[in-house]
């Protein structure tokens, strides 16, 4: 379901907020990974079947600066199986690149499995913090390729198009991918590269000539972040991506992560989304005991050419989730225009309105999402009900006002000093200071959130495991939802949910 019979973004499923199959593959990096040579050598993959691809597939992603000009190529190595690897026949030969003196290049990697782990040739690469992987992100050269790109910027040899206005939905910013306006549960974890299926076996580069050649081959493509927003928010809000010329793509030029990344460096919404915390691929997780790391923060934010966090609270995912409140605005806002425009992913939604809604909703939602609406103590179900038919989602409803209130502060992730305090001793002190009242307030739903701050101990000492690795400040002050005034529609949804949110900073 993640191929499809013709070339194009349009015609690929999507899954943003599907769980990964288990798989976890290994891949093999080929000997000088970063010569063109390197790059027109397939990487082999073992544990994983790359020809299940919806299931197991992964793909690599280069991008390769001329430091001379600042001239930017992508290109995507093929990615195939260790155990198929006759060319000819399992593969068509890759095209090697013409590499400028001096080049420097990186590599991200994406997958539809569980987790990578990169193996071979693998200096200079990274899958994660010592055993902990990222899960589906890896990268070789990341931060070289970042910082001789600024290089280049600074030397007046790069020009980065800026982000711009949209020219349909006037008004607006056009999106990026570190705006808090269009980020989802993991972001920055997406590569825009494609490959070529051929009578269901050989596996190919999507280059022009093998595309030409091969009319029917399948395209295996990933239902990315960076394909949601160049190929169908853009276009729709009347923006235009940011590419680069590509032999590997049958248009000739290609998005890619470097360049998303790039571009959102050069010109950062205000605030800028970076990688959090709670990421669900910067987090440690040890069978099931998550806790967050501020070294696997930054050793992914470095790949993707984001500033290194110098504390926690630099990363912290409660911020990052009063931000992230602005995307349901977002989609509220434009939702006559988005409902309008295609679904990236009609398997799961009918158009880019409900899709959008449902990936929000997600992503907001309780860990192993980012846990938003935990820290929040909102009810994500409720503040934005999706109605579907056939597990489609047909229609979604964003209240809007819980969400303009976390983003104010006006609901806060828990009470401030008393809440920090209650936390570190294992106590239910916490409770009592509440945040705001005013949630749902003007429509009579929500009740006073802070009302009800009792008889919460056995919560708040399931917080206070949090507080010791001191990163936690959010969620033990807000009490239960069932406050003064709660009605039928109770946005709150209490402390005992979030002893689910293992993870609060
Ligand atoms: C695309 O890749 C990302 C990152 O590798 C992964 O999280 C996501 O599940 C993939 N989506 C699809 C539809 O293949
Ligand atoms: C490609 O697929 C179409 C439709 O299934 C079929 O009619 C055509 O013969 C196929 N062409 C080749 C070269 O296999
Ligand atoms: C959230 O709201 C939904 C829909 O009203 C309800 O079914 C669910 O139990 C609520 N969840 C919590 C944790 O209160």
């Amino acid at each position: 379901m993640f191929s499809a019979p013709t070339i194009g973004l349009a015609a690929v499923l999507f899954a943003w907020v599907s769980q990964a199959q288990p798989f976890n593959c290994q891949i093999t990096v080929p000997p000088n990974p970063l010569t063109a040579q390197g790059l027109a050598t397939p990487y082999k993959m073992t544990g994983c079947n790359q020809i299940d691809f919806a299931n197991q597939g992964s793909f690599v992603e280069a991008a390769i600066l001329d430091p001379a000009t600042g001239a930017i190529q992508i290109y995507n190595p093929l990615l195939i199986n260790q155990d198929q690897a006759t060319e000819g026949v399992d593969f068509i030969a890759p095209v090697v690149p013409t590499l400028p003196a001096n080049a420097v290049v990186g590599i991200w990697f994406g997958s539809n499995a569980n987790t990578i782990t990169l193996t071979g040739s693998t200096n200079g690469c990274v899958n994660g913090l010592g055993g902990s992987v990222f899960g589906q992100f890896a990268y070789c050269n990341g931060p070289e390729w970042f910082t001789a790109a600024q290089t280049a910027i600074s030397a007046g040899l790069l020009t980065v198009p800026p982000i711009g206005q949209a020219t349909i939905a006037t008004g607006q910013a056009c999106p990026s991918v570190r705006d808090f306006r269009v980020v989802d549960m993991d972001q920055s974890d997406n590569v825009d590269t494609t490959y070529l299926l051929i009578d269901g076996k050989k596996l190919a580069q999507n280059t022009p000539a093998n595309a030409a050649a091969n009319k029917n081959a399948t395209v295996l493509s990933n239902g990315s972040d960076n394909a949601l927003i160049n190929a169908f928010i853009a276009p729709t809000m009347g923006c235009t991506p940011f590419t680069a010329p590509s032999i590997t793509t049958p248009g000739g030029t290609s998005p890619a992560l470097a360049l998303n990344e790039l571009q959102a460096q050069q010109f950062p919404p205000n605030p800028a989304a970076l990688v959090p915390l709670n990421d669900d691929f910067a987090v440690i997780n040890n069978n099931g005991a998550i806790t967050q790391s501020l070294d696997k923060t930054n050793l992914y934010r470095a790949g993707v050419g984001q500033t290194q966090a110098a504390s926690t609270a630099d990363a912290s995912g409660t911020t990052y989730c009063q931000n992230y409140a602005a995307s349901a605005l977002f989609i509220a806002q434009n939702q006559a225009l988005f409902s309008k425009a295609t679904s990236p992913a009609p398997a799961v939604a009918n158009n880019l309105f409900t899709f959008l809604a449902n990936r929000f909703a997600t992503s907001f939602g309780p860990v192993p999402s980012l846990g938003c609406s935990t820290i929040f103590g909102v009810n994500i179900t409720q503040l934005v009900e999706q109605t579907t038919v056939n597990c489609i989602v047909t229609a979604a409803k964003i209240d809007t006002t819980p969400f303009q209130q976390i983003l104010n502060g006006q609901i806060k992730p828990g009470g401030t000093a008393t809440s920090a305090a209650g936390a570190a001793t294992g106590t239910a002190t916490g409770a009592a200071t509440g945040t705001s009242t005013k949630a749902g307030g003007g429509k009579g739903k929500a009740g006073n959130a802070a009302a009800t701050g009792t008889g919460t101990a056995a919560t708040a000492t399931s917080q206070a495991t949090n507080a010791a690795t001191g990163t936690s400040t959010a969620g033990a002050a807000t009490g239960t939802g069932a406050g003064t005034g709660s009605k039928k529609h109770q946005h709150f949804r209490g402390l005992k949910a979030r002893n689910m949110w293992a993870q609060a900073s």
